[in-house]
């Protein structure tokens, strides 16, 4: 063993991390820097050779990915430990993204439950599971801020905005990384910094261009609470920011993330990202391309094979610093002996505890609670919950979907493991559901129509399980129109016609356009992409066992020219007055209204809950003062339910423009039907604070507008001045 006695304290690790420095040779500590996939299970572009087990055995490899089970990875890391010089243990990465064997609903669906509870613990069990299959390190949180729906990797992230946002990324770094003192916590990697979700018009690996302001008051704070966090590491985008590709940005990793945040972990380049900057154009070849990211701040070359290469060679000449190296290496290996892998190699790869670890009835019962939370109802004109008895036509591609359950990034999920609405619903309601698949998600076969429009005519209500597949969305998929894919809008129509009522249980991994969805169902449930428990949390919700309670954390454009929308917009100097149609030389559009086809924020339930006596407790505060908030929420259905209070303030004049409202607190409140519950919030002056125009970070005294309600519109319920002191 390299270390005799486990270390306990930091400056132990940090003796013991230099002490190993001090030892190994360039090559060795280069090796560390470099991390390879797994061939046989990808996720990019295979870019070149394997390491092959003499590296290993030479230190040559730092990391791996893709590499999962306690058997595979023990084997790989005895080569590395018993076989290389030092015997420097090896770091397994994977994607562990919403879930590893247990999959909860895809993150932006996890992020409309606005549970931060709900959302650590699936953090915790991810973590929980992956550990004992010999992973180490997941590249999650992916924390992108995204108001394009057409990106496919929306999915992926909490949907637009940084306040949600950043409560959101710190609750998954707690819950992978816990205190890191367990063989069950795993290191959060926090992605991808920065901008990625700005790609124009929605494409990926695409350009971004965000001014300064922008940046550190919209893409940046998720970042920022995950690093306040404890995120161990980072991954640098694929994308080029305003000119300067991210893996090569020494503002984003030199200047802010490690002078202004004080980060101390490592980072990570995307799959291959330091040589696709030859493509990108700002190097000439993959030796200048390791120069930029070596100097800019990454620290380890994810697939790209150009450190290995080319950093021996140039720290030997004298091109690149080699302090620079032992930060790097000091950074990587201070992560290994943080997660004990000197005292304990083989710590995450025990067969027996990689058995009984994965999908445990209360994973599968958080993933239930998690999707059940998760889902959006967004029309109701009274067809849910459906009534005892009731004969029930299910109908549609994803009735009984089980891959696409499991959305765009599966780690070890198992399609036979789902469980979808079809088997859910003839459990629930036995004898009861007939089933035809309508047609196939992309396809453009109309030959069963005919068995669904039977059944139909047969039932009593009709649930149309529509949407997305789960290769709509996620890396790489972007889409330019985003209605139903294939055939089935016209399916949709057609069930319409029969008259009967049409619960549409729609899925997607984005925002869709629902202009034409609308009027054609009665009832519409947003389910995302659930997971594999999907089908008992719709069956519950659908049946009313359980009560609707997300709330979109992601505006819905009306149709893709509106996009990007979103409600923190700035306000225009022309605004379009409220309640008119159109008026010119106003700042709207001559075919469509301003407003979204739903806000963010937005979801029914069904309960009423009503706002009653909203106020301040102060009509100013200083800079060092706060105002308190308070609300009595009232349950005035007849359904117990959850709400997800939501406050909003507006700036009303800035020194820069500020949004016409921002999101600055929420909480998600259960009440029994009947219940009544005074919530407070607290705004500081602090909270008040926004970026400069030269870039300082400060509040700015003068007059605030306060929102309180169940979603973005919610309306103003005060003002308070904030005294320059
Ligand atoms: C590329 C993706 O952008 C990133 O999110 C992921 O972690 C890596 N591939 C590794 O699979």
């Amino acid at each position: 063993m390299l270390f005799a006695a486990p270390p306990v304290t930091n400056s132990q690790i940090e003796a013991k991390v230099s002490a190993l420095l001090g030892r190994m040779t360039l090559e060795e500590k280069v090796g560390q820097l470099v991390q390879y996939s797994s061939s046989e299970e990808l996720t990019g572009p295979l870019l070149g050779k394997n390491p092959t087990l003499a590296e290993l055995k030479a230190g040559r490899v730092g990391s791996l990915l893709n590499v999962v089970g306690a058997k595979a990875t023990r084997n790989l890391q005895e080569i590395a430990v018993k076989e290389s010089r030092l015997g420097v243990p090896l770091l397994f990465g994977l994607d562990v993204i919403h879930g590893f064997r247990t999959i909860f609903p895809i993150n932006l669906g996890q992020a409309a439950s606005w549970d931060l509870v709900a959302i650590e613990g699936s953090e915790r069990i991810a973590a929980t599971e992956a550990s004992a299959a010999g992973i180490h390190w997941t590249f999650a949180p992916m924390v992108d801020i995204a108001r394009d729906p057409r990106w496919g990797r929306i999915a992926e992230g909490a949907g637009e905005d940084p306040f949600l946002g950043s409560a959101i990324a710190k609750a998954r770094v707690r819950g992978f990384q816990g205190n890191l003192d367990q063989p069950s916590n795993i290191l959060a990697c926090v992605k991808h910094f920065a901008a990625y979700g700005a790609a124009q018009a929605g494409r990926d690996y695409w350009t971004t261009e965000v001014p300064e302001i922008t940046l550190r008051d919209v893409y940046l704070p998720p970042f920022k609470a995950a690093v306040d966090a404890g995120a161990v590491t980072l991954m640098s985008a694929f994308n080029d920011l305003n000119g300067i590709p991210c893996t090569a940005n020494g503002f984003l990793m030199d200047q802010i993330l490690r002078k202004e945040w004080g980060f101390k972990g490592f980072v990570v380049s995307d799959w291959g990202s330091i040589i696709e900057m030859v493509s990108h154009g700002n190097a000439a070849d993959d030796r200048e391309a390791a120069i930029l990211s070596y100097r800019a701040g990454v620290d380890m070359d994810m697939e790209g094979r150009a450190y290995l290469k080319y950093l021996p060679d140039l720290i030997r000449k004298g091109v690149l610093k080699p302090e620079r190296l032992d930060e790097a290496v000091k950074a990587i290996l201070t992560a290994k002996a943080r997660l004990g892998l000197f005292e304990d190699p083989y710590r995450y790869c025990d067969e027996a505890r990689e058995k009984q670890a994965q999908l445990r009835p209360e994973h599968l019962d958080a993933a239930r609670n998690l999707a059940t939370k998760s889902c959006v109802l967004l029309k109701n004109e009274g067809a849910l919950p459906l009534r005892a008895g009731q004969r029930i036509a299910l109908v549609g591609p994803l009735s009984d979907a089980r891959h696409d359950m499991l959305g765009s990034w599966e780690a070890r999920g198992l399609p036979a493991e789902t469980r979808t609405l079809k088997a859910a619903l003839e459990q629930v309601a036995p004898g009861k559901v007939q089933f035809a698949e309508g047609c196939s998600i992309e396809g453009r076969q109309r030959d069963g129509f005919t068995k669904a429009l039977e059944i139909a005519q047969e039932a009593d209500v009709i649930v149309a399980a529509l949407g997305e597949s789960r290769e709509h969305s996620g890396e790489g998929h972007t889409r330019s129109s985003l209605g139903l894919p294939g055939i089935q809008q016209e399916l949709l129509e057609a069930l319409h016609r029969t008259g009967k009522p049409v619960v549409l249980v729609l899925f997607s991994g984005r925002p869709l356009v629902l202009e034409n969805v609308l009027p054609a169902c009665e009832a519409l449930l947003l389910g995302w992409l659930p997971g594999t428990m999907a089908g008992p949390a719709l069956a519950d919700l659908l049946t009313g066992v359980a009560n609707p309670s997300g709330k979109l954390p992601v505006t819905f454009p009306r149709n893709v020219g509106q996009i990007p929308i979103f409600y923190a917009h700035k306000p225009s100097g022309r605004p379009q007055p409220e309640g008119v149609v159109r008026e010119q030389y106003k700042s709207n559009y001559l075919d469509v209204a301003n407003t979204p086809m739903f806000p963010f924020g937005f979801g029914l339930s069904y309960t009423r809950f009503a706002y009653k006596n909203a106020g301040l407790d102060a009509p100013e505060i200083s800079m060092g003062g706060r105002v308190g908030i308070s609300v009595s929420l009232v349950n005035q259905g007849d359904r117990d339910g959850e709400e997800v209070v939501q406050l909003y303030v507006r700036d009303r004049v800035g020194s820069v423009t500020r949004p016409v409202r921002e999101l600055k607190g929420f909480q998600k409140v259960f009440l029994r039907k009947g219940e009544a519950k005074t919530l407070r919030f607290e705004l500081s002056a602090a909270d008040l604070a926004f970026s400069h125009a030269d870039m300082s970070f400060k509040p700015e005294a003068g007059s605030f507008d306060v929102f309180l309600g169940g979603d973005s519109r919610a309306p103003k319920v005060g003002e308070f001045i904030l005294r320059a002191n």
